[in-house]
């Protein structure tokens, strides 16, 4: 009887350590977001991550594909191969993102330049042809004159996808049979536009050459 009465006093001991623990977590020597601290000369008890700290999945290894530039110059190569799929995304994000104002030609006639936005150039003079690759990923990620930058709304591999579209855009303008596979026909001159080759929001009108069926388009 008396061991018993010895052991249940132990155990009311132990009971009580342990409520002290359970207290000491109610309580514990932590800060509370953004509290003051006066242990840091700053007095801010959070602390800012340490120099060069890199986020996860933010270590931009590969500068060019962030930037499309080669040291300050933009450069010309893409960053990755160009396939159908790459120039699907990109047709498909051009028109979404771009065609309002540069139109699905790319002649900077689109529905916002015809509501009075300022008319960007066309993709089609000589100086965007001679363009490097590069040029037009800068563009789009910081903004040029009165357009706005893109980087928010486009991610670096989609904006890729559009520079490989752009440059076939400009392409198709001067392309003919030679640049062609063998044995596939399409008409070998580029067709004939009424006036101003269309907005891309309305079809151009063309023109029909009397003496060949060429350059006329499939009704
Ligand atoms: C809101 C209308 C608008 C949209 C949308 C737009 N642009 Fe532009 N863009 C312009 C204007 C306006 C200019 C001419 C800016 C200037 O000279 O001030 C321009 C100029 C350019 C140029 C030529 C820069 C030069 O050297 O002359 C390129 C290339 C270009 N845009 C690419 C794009 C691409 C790619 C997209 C889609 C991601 C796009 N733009 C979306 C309005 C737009």
């Amino acid at each position: 009887m008396a061991n018993l009465r010895k052991f249940s006093s132990l155990g009311l001991l132990a009971l009580l350590a342990l409520a002290g623990c359970r207290q000491d977590m109610h309580d514990q020597p932590r800060f509370k977001p953004l509290a003051m601290s006066d242990f840091y000369t700053d007095l801010r008890s959070a602390r800012p991550p340490v120099e060069g700290t890199v986020a996860r999945g933010e270590l931009h290894e590969n500068a060019y594909f962030y930037t499309g530039k080669v040291g300050n110059n933009p450069g010309n190569y893409m960053p990755f191969p160009v396939t159908q799929d790459v120039l699907g995304r990109g047709e498909q994000r051009f028109n979404i993102y771009c065609a309002p104002c540069h139109s699905r030609l790319g002649d900077g006639n689109g529905m916002i330049v015809q509501r009075g936005f300022k008319q960007p150039p066309s993709y089609h003079i000589e100086r965007l042809e001679k363009a490097p690759l590069g040029y037009f990923f800068d563009v789009m990620t910081n903004g040029f004159g009165a357009m706005p930058a893109y980087a928010e709304q486009i991610p670096e591999h989609d904006r890729w996808c559009i520079v490989a579209y752009i440059r076939a855009l400009q392409l198709s303008q001067n392309a003919t049979a030679a640049d062609l596979p063998e044995g596939q026909k399409v008409p070998s001159e580029p067709p004939q536009f009424r006036g101003i080759s269309g907005s891309g929001a309305t079809a151009p009108e063309v023109v029909t050459n009397p003496q060949s069926n060429e350059g006329e388009q499939p009704k």
